[in-house]
């Protein structure tokens, strides 16, 4: 496995709509299990392919706390099929957008189809947190980031607050 390179805010490849998988094969699930290296080796419970330069609808998700047993999923090709009436309102944040935590509006249950790491087809109800995440994650397979849900006021601050934060750390 091998840790890959996160890509920050404002990367145009984090506003791009990706690609379709047309096989999980081999080759996919390698690409995988380095997503879910990545994710971990962040302290992330969500990574898009996206966030690492792949343009391709692949999603990893794991909210397992640090003291559970992980519990990675693995969504290649996801659809949301089904949403709930009810809304919730919940802090996130984004490995692209580091030390960032902004609250966005969700629906409380998705129902999500997707093929696995063997390629199987598979339906998942998800709610409360597993369901801000999956939406977030397949967020970013339309090019979606959480801050693209907040007031452009809001968005601002965010992006101004992360630029203060890069400079202090002696980047550009
Ligand atoms: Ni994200």
């Amino acid at each position: 496995m091998a840790k890959l390179k996160v890509y920050e805010y404002p990367h145009p490849i984090l506003k791009q709509k990706a690609e379709k998988v047309e096989a999980v094969d081999g080759e996919m699930r390698k690409f995988l299990d380095d997503m879910l290296e990545t994710m971990y080796a962040s302290n992330g419970c969500g990574l898009a392919a996206p966030q690492v330069g792949v343009s391709k609808r692949v999603v990893v998700i794991d909210i397992a706390h640090e003291d559970e047993k992980p519990n990675p999923l693995y969504m290649v090709n996801p659809e949301i099929v089904w949403k709930s009436d009810e809304v919730q309102v919940c802090e996130e944040g984004c490995l692209s957008l580091p030390s960032l935590r902004a609250e966005v509006e969700r629906f409380a249950a998705v129902k999500v189809r997707y093929l696995d790491y063997n390629g199987k087809e598979c339906e998942l109800l998800a709610e409360d947190f597993l369901a801000i995440a999956t939406q977030h994650e397949l967020d970013h397979l339309d090019g979606i980031l959480y801050i693209d849900h907040v007031s452009r006021l809001k968005r601002q601050m965010l992006v101004k607050k992360l630029e203060k934060m890069r400079k202090e750390q002696g980047g550009n």
